[in-house]
C-alpha cells in the first residue's frame, strides 16, 4: 500500500504544485491520477521514488516512511515507466530490459531466462524482437519493451506516467486491454498517469482528480460520473461526454 499524508511540494519555496494532499493506493488497485497539463501528476509519481522530495508530509510504502529509506533500495521496489522517455535507443530490446537486473547483479542465465519470460509477457516473443533496436520496433511495440523493462526486477509496485500517450487510438485501446490482463496475473500496486478521461475510466480501479495540485475526488469511474465531488470534477466529465455528443448528433 502506498500513503500520502498531507503532502505538499514546493520547487521555488513560493508556489506549492502540490497542495496538501493525502490518499492511498490499495494493495493490488490501480489509482489512475487524472488531470489536466501542469496539475503535478508527474511531481507525485517523482516524490514515490524519491526523484524529488516532498516540501512537508509524509509518504509510507507498506507501512515504511520512504524519506528514512535508502533511495536505491526503495527503487529496487518500484518499477517506473517514465513520461516521454523512451528505451535507450543504442541498446536492443533485450539490453533495455536487463538493465535493472544487470544493476543489481543478477547471474547471467537468471536475467537470460527472466528477459525472456518478459517480453513473452507482453507479447514479443525473444526470437523475433531481443535483438532489434527500438527504432526497428512501432511506437506500441516500444512502450511493451518500457512495461517489460519496468517490471524487470519484479517490483511490487509500479508508477506509469502516460505510458500509452503517443499512441493512435487503436494500439492504446488494444494495449490498455493487455495491460489490464497483465495487471491481474501480477497483482501489482499500480499508479498510473493520464490526462485522457476514457483511459482513466477504463483501466483506474479508482480515479484520483487533480486540479493545479490539489485533489478534487478520489473514487471509483461509477461514483465519480454518478456523484462529482466538485464543480471541477463535474465540468470535466460534463465536457468529454458533451463532446462526444456532439459529435455524435453530427453524424
Ligand atoms: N524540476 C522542476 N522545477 C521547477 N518546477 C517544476 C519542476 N518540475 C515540475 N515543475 C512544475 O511543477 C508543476 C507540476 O509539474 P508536473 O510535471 O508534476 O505536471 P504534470 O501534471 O505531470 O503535467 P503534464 O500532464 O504536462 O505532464 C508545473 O507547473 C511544472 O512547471
Ligand atoms: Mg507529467
Amino acid at each position: 500500500m502506498i500513503v500520502f499524508d498531507q503532502v505538499s511540494k514546493s520547487y521555488d519555496g513560493v508556489s506549492k504544485v502540490i497542495d496538501t494532499i493525502s490518499f492511498k493506493v490499495l494493495q493490488g488497485e490501480i489509482l489512475v491520477l487524472l488531470g489536466s497539463s501542469g496539475c503535478g501528476k508527474s511531481t507525485i509519481l517523482k516524490m514515490i521514488n524519491r526523484l524529488v522530495d516532498p516540501t512537508s508530509g509524509a509518504i509510507y510504502l507498506d507501512g515504511k516512511d520512504i524519506l528514512k529509506q535508502n533511495p536505491v533500495e526503495l527503487r529496487r521496489s518500484i518499477g517506473y515507466v517514465f513520461q516521454g522517455i523512451g528505451l535507450f535507443p543504442h541498446m536492443s530490446v533485450k539490453e533495455n530490459v536487463d538493465i535493472v537486473p544487470r544493476m543489481l547483479d543478477w547471474p547471467e542465465q537468471r536475467i537470460n531466462e527472466r528477459c525472456r519470460e518478459l517480453l513473452e509477457l507482453v507479447g514479443l516473443p525473444t526470437e523475433n524482437y531481443a535483438k532489434r533496436f527500438p527504432d526497428e520496433l512501432s511506437g506500441g511495440q516500444q512502450q511493451r519493451v518500457a512495461v517489460a523493462r519496468a517490471l524487470a526486477s519484479d517490483p511490487d509496485f509500479l508508477l506509469m506516467d502516460e505510458p500509452f500517450g503517443a499512441l493512435d487510438a487503436i494500439t492504446r485501446d488494444s494495449l490498455q486491454q493487455e495491460f489490464l490482463d497483465l495487471k491481474q496475473r501480477l497483482a501489482k500496486t499500480v499508479v498510473f498517469v493520464t490526462h485522457d478521461i476514457v483511459e482513466a475510466l477504463t483501466l483506474g480501479d479508482r480515479i484520483a482528480i487533480l486540479n493545479e495540485g490539489r485533489l478534487e475526488q478520489i473514487a471509483t469511474g461509477k461514483e465519480i460520473l454518478q456523484q462529482p465531488a466538485t464543480a471541477f470534477v463535474r465540468d470535466l466529465f460534463a465536457k468529454s461526454i458533451n463532446r462526444l455528443k456532439t459529435f455524435k448528433d453530427t453524424l
